[in-house]
């Protein structure tokens, strides 16, 4: 598994310091803000949500496609031997790909759905955060509507993103007693 710095210096690598990284950077704190009060309660591996979330979208160093982005870190993960971390690259699109969307999109032909509350940690948190700005479940997936109102695949599957993210929220706010938009925001 990747280190702290191992995965610093591996967005470094691909993304010669672009400015989407910014984006990743508030990933990755915002999700450890979220793992650390999860793990009050219940075993968490917090140091790989850390480097999970910071490259779940290091395929961004090849295209800003929002489905493809996700496949291009998936191969550059696997094919470093990174496969925990490659896994959710590809599975922080849309909140998981069925075996027909990972083949449609050029990925092998398995579910790509976060399976772990780890997983599932990563793509919850980059939906809460447009940019490297806390926002709400709601305005950003309103803006992602609007930013790729073209791409018919990726839109037409954004209700149900939002409603399984939607869902993984509501359940681990239950188990925390707080909301996540607000410890995602606080800083
Ligand atoms: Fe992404």
């Amino acid at each position: 598994m990747l280190s702290r710095q191992e995965a610093i210096a591996l967005l470094s690598k691909y993304a010669r310091g672009a400015d989407w990284t910014k984006h990743c950077l508030a990933v990755a704190e915002a999700t450890i803000k979220v793992g650390h009060v999860l793990a009050k309660n219940r075993s968490i591996d917090c140091s790989f949500i850390w480097s999970a979330a910071l490259l779940h979208d290091i395929g961004r160093y090849m295209t800003h496609d929002p489905l493809l982005h996700g496949v291009e870190g998936y191969k550059l993960l696997s094919m470093l031997g990174y496969e925990k971390e490659a896994y959710v690259c590809a599975s922080h699109i849309l909140f998981g790909l069925n075996a027909a969307e990972a083949r449609q999109l050029g990925l092998p032909n398995h579910d790509f759905l976060p399976r772990t509350i780890e997983e599932k940690l990563v793509p919850l948190v980059d939906y809460l955060i447009e940019y490297d700005q806390p926002t709400t479940l709601d305005r950003r997936f309103s803006s992602l509507r609007e930013r790729n109102c073209g791409n018919t695949f990726f839109v037409d599957r954004l209700d149900r993103a939002q409603e399984i993210a939607r869902t993984f929220m509501l359940q681990i706010e239950d188990e925390i007693g707080e909301s996540v938009e607000r410890i995602v925001a606080y800083q």
